[in-house]
């Protein structure tokens, strides 16, 4: 079957092509994998869409999937892009829209990565999955590694919400606790896949949770009417939702479903672990690693995120930036979002409002422009 798949693979640092048979990783060079498809579907293509159900499998043209074969799926995707009158009302937007994504199986946007990485993984023969977490990705292997009957070993830091770490051994996964953040957590999760085989489902040491999560910007293009925002902003971690958007958002315009120029993406991170707005107000290429990293928005406490150079090209080729805000700034736009609006917003969700308030009132946004904000988890997961 691996012979027919319509794809390959590309290294997003030194260029090597690569199969994709056999189980993923990165490249020998150690840096990221991205999927190339071999033919973009055709604008005509759009009508095969009326017919098919609303989750992220409705762009199968667009994933990596062999001809006629079945993802593991939970149903994900489809979310509701809304409006939020009183909270636009309150700071001066016209056209504000919220992506709401805690309503997705396993209660985060984690969930359309991991469908799309543990289908291939499990295609190619995948005995076992270990995950490092800050806590959504986690629940997201072990209900999609349940689905696929496949063995899997979570690390989370054991500051990690603690219903998200109910919700991860609910589902049957291996939980082990780590003293330390993400990135410690990466280093036990190596070893384990060293030692056992277990496939390393990390962000972006294998290539296919980008392409899941790039049906954010495909779901966001149709939703508006294959038409696309002017800005979006979307509280970042290790970049995944980032990096998957604008690929969508190059492969929609290269295959002509889209016109115009593409959004501003701006990234939000928490100001206790902001290593991409450092980066990208020092204009380098790379992140340094945070020192001591801390915030209640569990998701965004990644110090040293693999994809950082992908993630700042994508800011800087968008015209957009970085903001942080603090911990007290995302709580209360959480609240508003659920108070104002009834979104059950999570703290990164709240992050994602926070930094829009910020960057009207900084003048980088404009009151009528179209912006969409992601609430990437739910919020009832952060709370005991
Ligand atoms: C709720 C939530 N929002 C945002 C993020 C950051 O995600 P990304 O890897 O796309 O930057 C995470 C990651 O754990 C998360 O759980």
């Amino acid at each position: 079957m691996t012979a027919r798949l319509p794809w390959s693979l590309e290294c997003s640092s030194c260029g090597a092509t690569r199969s994709p048979a056999g189980l993923p990783g990165v490249c020998d060079c150690g840096r990221p994998l991205l999927v190339r498809y071999r033919a973009a579907p055709a604008p005509e293509a759009r009508a095969l869409l009326g017919g098919r159900p609303w989750t992220m499998w409705r762009y199968r043209e667009w994933l990596p999937l062999a001809d006629g074969e079945a993802p593991v799926t939970l149903g994900e995707g489809g979310t509701p892009l809304v409006t939020v009158p009183h909270v636009a009302d309150r700071h001066g937007f016209r056209d504000l829209w919220v992506k709401e994504e805690g309503v997705n199986p396993t209660g985060s946007f984690k969930a359309r990565g991991l469908a799309a990485a543990v289908t291939r993984a499990a295609s190619a023969g995948a005995r076992a999955f270990v995950v490092p977490t800050a806590g959504n990705a986690g629940v997201a292997l072990a209900a999609y590694a349940a689905r696929a009957g496949v063995r899997a070993r979570v690390y989370a830091p054991a500051s990690t919400p603690a219903t998200i770490l109910s919700q991860i051994r609910s589902f049957g996964a291996d939980l082990a606790l780590v003293d330390g953040h993400i990135g410690d957590c990466g280093k036990a999760a190596r070893g384990f896949a060293a030692e056992t085989g277990a496939v390393d489902v990390s962000t972006l040491r294998e290539p296919y949770r980008i392409e899941g999560k790039k049906t954010l910007g495909l779901e966001l293009a149709e939703q508006f009417g294959w038409t696309l925002p002017d800005a979006i902003v979307y509280p970042t971690g290790g970049g995944t939702g980032l990096i998957g958007m604008w690929k969508a958002f190059a492969e929609l315009a290269q295959a002509g479903w889209i016109q115009g120029k593409p959004p501003r993406m701006y990234s939000v991170q928490a100001a206790g672990c902001a290593p991409v707005v450092h980066a990208f107000d020092a204009g380098a290429d790379a992140c340094t690693p945070w020192p001591a990293p801390w915030t209640i928005a569990a998701g965004l406490r990644v110090p040293s995120p693999l994809g950082d150079r992908l993630m700042l090209s994508a800011l800087r080729e968008s015209g957009g930036g970085a903001v942080a805000v603090s911990d007290a700034q995302l709580a209360a736009a959480a609240r508003d979002l659920q108070v104002l609006e009834g979104i059950d917003a999570s703290p990164e969700g709240g992050a994602a409002l926070a930094a829009a308030v910020e960057l009207k009132a900084r003048g980088v946004l404009q009151g009528p422009e179209r912006v969409v904000i992601f609430n990437t988890g739910a919020g009832w997961l952060y709370r005991a």
